[in-house]
């Protein structure tokens, strides 16, 4: 028997590829007498990441925010949710919402930003970065609070923007640091060993 049970939630709106490596790293498994799982949650019935879900045997919880009248209205229906199940951590992994204070006075989250914040707030990260002219750009992991990617920043990575990178290419390059990242600070923030 684990000693302990850690549960992780993961806030999704759409491909999943972040929450896939969470449920890859943490669902089901087990550090040193820990039990991790992984509890995925959506805004979006058409999500992808709700089949990638589902390829590992896990249904994701939906609540389409187009049924609610106002954010604070859906904000309070999932900070319902969220105390209902629990979780040691709320990671935001490609959670398109902007949050309320109903949502950050009551719950405590982490998000996942594909670029060097403070620098390129808001949903262009990748692409406000990669013609910026910089050199790197790269992935932040921080705490949500009530302004937009603004809460402490709790691990952050560069990645070099080379002169025969394309957008797709430095995507890609964001990508995969963003899917080594999260996992590695969410071990950290649990406190979990291998
Ligand atoms: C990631 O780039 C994340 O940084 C941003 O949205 C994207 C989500 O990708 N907030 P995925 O759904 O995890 O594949």
């Amino acid at each position: 028997m684990a000693d302990k049970i850690k549960k992780i939630s993961v806030l999704f709106s759409g491909r999943g590829s972040n929450l896939e490596k969470l449920i890859e790293r943490f669902h089901e498994k087990s550090f040193a007498g820990t039990e991790t799982r992984v509890f995925p949650i959506t805004n979006r019935p058409e999500a992808n990441g709700i089949n990638v879900a589902r390829e590992h045997g896990i249904e994701s919880i939906v609540i389409d925010h187009r049924k609610f009248k106002s954010r604070e209205e859906f904000d309070r229906e999932l900070v319902k949710v969220l105390k209902n199940i629990n979780p040691d951590l709320v990671v935001m992994a490609g959670f398109m919402r902007i949050v309320t204070p109903i949502f950050t006075s009551n719950i405590d989250a982490i998000n996942l930003h594909p670029s060097l914040l403070p620098l390129f707030k808001g949903a262009n990260a990748i692409e406000e970065s990669f013609k910026s002219g910089m050199k790197v750009g790269g992935v932040t992991v921080h705490r949500v609070d009530a302004t937009l990617d603004g809460g402490k920043i709790l691990a952050q990575e560069c990645v070099k923007i080379e002169p025969c990178d394309t957008l797709e290419s430095f995507t890609r390059k964001i990508r995969e640091k963003e899917h080594y990242l999260l996992p590695k600070t969410v071990m950290e923030l649990l406190g979990l060993k291998e």
